[in-house]
């Protein structure tokens, strides 16, 4: 294959993503990672800082790359030149949520497809969320994140909470 495009929102990059890159650029000439600015949820990262953390973490995988989109995800992926789309499956919660997605994008543009790549058995339950959270109980979160921006990661989780620990 080509260019794939692995999307996702990254606030932050979990180990989990980094897992997921790795195992698809392998797969592709390009593998581009899509950071999304528009998002429904809340954020605690800019899209610029999300953007960076995942251009460092991903540094050593050389034919990937990371663009930041604030349009529907389709419209990225054309001006990438790119039909195929990464997602990563986690057992449990992921399927019926990949399943709209899929439909969703496809009703855009029906010449978008998805590959899955099943998560390692050791990222299964790692999600943005849940770092956030465990941080937020003061939890140690560090060796869910990649190694080369855990010090920004809990910089930024300490600055969302009012900078009482880290
Ligand atoms: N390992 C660890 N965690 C993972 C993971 C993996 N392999 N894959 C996904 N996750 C986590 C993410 O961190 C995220 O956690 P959170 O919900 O706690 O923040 C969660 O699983 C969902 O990830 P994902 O499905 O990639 O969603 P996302 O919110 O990060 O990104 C977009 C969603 C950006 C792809 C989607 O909103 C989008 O395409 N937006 C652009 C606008 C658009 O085109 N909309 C129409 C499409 S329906």
């Amino acid at each position: 294959m080509d260019t794939i495009v692995y999307p996702g929102t990254f606030d932050p990059v979990t180990r989990g993503h980094i897992d997921i890159i790795e195992r698809g650029a392998r797969l592709c000439n390009r593998l581009v990672v899509g950071v999304a600015g528009i998002a429904y949820k809340n954020l605690i990262w800019s899209l610029d800082e999300r953007v960076d953390m995942v251009r460092l973490a991903t540094h050593h995988i050389a034919n990937v790359s990371v663009e930041g989109f604030d349009d529907l995800l389709v419209r990225f992926m054309q001006r990438q030149g790119a039909r195929m789309m990464l997602r990563g499956l986690r057992p449990i919660s992921d399927f019926d949520y990949e399943v709209q997605f899929a439909w969703a994008n496809r009703h855009l543009d029906p010449n978008v497809d998805i590959i899955y790549l099943m998560s390692s058995q050791e990222h299964f339950l790692v999600s943005s969320t849940l770092i956030k959270q465990m941080y937020e109980g003061g939890g140690d979160i560090r060796d869910l994140v990649p190694a080369s921006v855990a010090d920004r990661i809990v910089l930024g989780l300490s600055r969302a909470r009012g900078g009482t620990h880290d």
